[in-house]
């Protein structure tokens, strides 16, 4: 699609490009930021942009609901399976039955997008579709929201491992994902106090309320990082509030020599430097080499310094100098359950079967790197899974082989009450407690001797 035609007809090329990344998530089972990076957004306005990811978010985040309902409004499969139609009429549904657009231009530009995706002939299916939905919104929405996974808009496999991991909570975590997620800001507490940013930030329009960690402010409208006022200085950062308690977890102190494993952006990396002043003899690792390169441009806007390395954790003998660590962070790779509202792409991503693979990679991480931990160190475990098979169980089976690791408790004042106490080492935040995303923290020591 040229520039060109997204200037002539900026509305239906906005639903083209969203149809083309959802359709790349869908059929390539590539991530959505994957599929933005190769439409080539940098090329359009900031407003057409936004627009675009805004489409293709919202069309993947519900599109559990939205295949349930075409499989009501067509007559008959799409023809060949036609995941960049499919994909279209998921734009469309999110718009008429969430964005809460004009209906008439949200129709018509959804139509038109059928010719600048090379599918002029459907133009008629895709109204047809449409505007029966209008006509029978009620029915068809009843009908289809009496299926599980449409009405939660999730996998049934996932529905179901939520419903067995938090009985009492399951219903109120699948709608939590549900809603877009706020921004979560991380003052540098090093150089400004958090009430002093507030203000500042009120004094420049911007909405903005404390939240459930020190140090953490919530926005109240989602705004481009470059319109934060001290943002580029390196006063502020994004970062989800419940994962900003990792520092105050860990506990590090300054002095002390800390490994961050799986380091990469960079978010718990910043933070760890920014509560010990800067003064961590602090090793960042992370096994992708354009990911690291994320923790150096975040240092370097929180004029922080580490050392780094493109490594793979666990294969500790290319990378460890022999030296243990008082301190090691491991954010390990996960399902990623936990921020499914940032990321309504892992609900299609995502196979039951990934997650036995899963925490084997986690306890092969924490088996690797264990013996670099000094006798008396810490070791915290955090993923963003919301899930025990990668949570607790990974941390129960490794605790059971390993009689000198020892569930610990953290410094006074680091753990808030809504926290979830797990199991004896681990702390749950789970989607819808307190706002922030959903993350496990597990905090270990090596006995001495
Ligand atoms: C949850 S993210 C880490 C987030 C990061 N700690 C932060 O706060 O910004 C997990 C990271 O682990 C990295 N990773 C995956 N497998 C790894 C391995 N074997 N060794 C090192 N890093 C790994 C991924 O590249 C990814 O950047």
């Amino acid at each position: 699609m040229s520039l060109g035609s997204v200037r002539q007809e900026p509305g239906a090329a906005s639903r083209a490009l969203a149809a083309r990344a959802v359709a790349a998530v869908l059929g390539a089972g590539v991530t959505v930021d994957a599929a933005f990076g190769s439409l080539d957004l940098q090329n359009l306005a900031a407003a057409d942009r936004s627009q675009v990811k805004a489409l293709a978010f919202g069309a993947l985040r519900w599109h559990h609901r939205h295949r349930r309902l075409l499989g009501l409004l067509l007559d008959r499969p799409l023809p060949g399976r036609d995941r960049l139609l499919e994909a279209l009429l998921s734009v469309g549904l999110f718009q008429l039955l969430d964005a809460r657009q004009p209906e008439y231009a949200a129709v018509s530009s959804t139509v038109a997008a059928t010719r600048l995706l090379g599918r002029p002939r459907l133009a008629g299916l895709v109204n047809a579709c449409l505007r029966r939905l209008l006509r029978e919104r009620e029915s068809l929405l009843a009908e289809a929201l009496a299926d599980e996974e449409a009405r939660y808009s999730h996998p049934a496999w996932l529905i179901g491992r939520l419903r067995q991991d938090w009985p009492g909570d399951w219903q109120r975590i699948l709608e939590a994902a549900q809603e877009p997620p706020p921004l979560w800001l991380r003052v540098n507490q090093a150089r400004l106090a958090p009430q002093d940013c507030l203000a500042r930030l009120q004094a420049a329009g911007i909405a903005a309320v404390p939240g459930p960690v020190p140090g953490a402010l919530r926005l109240e409208h989602a705004l481009p990082v470059a319109d934060i006022p001290g943002f580029a200085a390196g006063e502020l950062s994004v970062q989800d509030a419940a994962s900003q308690l990792a520092a105050a977890l860990l506990g590090a102190s300054p002095g002390v020599r800390v490994l961050d494993a799986c380091a990469a952006p960079g978010g718990k990396t910043g933070q760890l430097l920014e509560q010990a002043a800067g003064r961590l003899d602090l090793l960042a690792l992370d096994v992708d080499a354009g990911r690291m390169e994320r923790v150096r441009e975040n240092l370097a806007r929180l004029d922080l310094a580490a050392a780094s390395c493109v490594a793979d954790a666990a294969a500790t003998a290319t990378w460890w100098d022999g030296r243990p660590f008082d301190r090691i962070l491991v954010d390990a790779p996960c399902s990623g359950t936990g921020v499914i509202r940032r990321h309504p792409d892992i609900k299609l991503l995502r196979r039951e079967a990934d997650i036995g693979p899963m925490a084997r990679r986690q306890r092969e991480l924490l088996e690797a790197l264990w013996p670099l931990l000094r006798p008396g160190g810490r070791l915290l475990y955090a993923t963003c899974s919301i899930l025990h098979e990668e949570n607790q169980a990974v941390v129960a089976g490794f605790l059971a082989v390993h009689p000198d690791a020892q569930p610990v408790e953290p410094l006074a004042g680091a753990l808030p009450g809504w926290l979830r106490r797990t199991d004896p080492a681990g702390w749950q935040a789970l989607p819808g407690d307190a706002g922030t995303d959903g993350l496990y923290y597990a905090l270990m020591t090596r006995r001495p001797g």
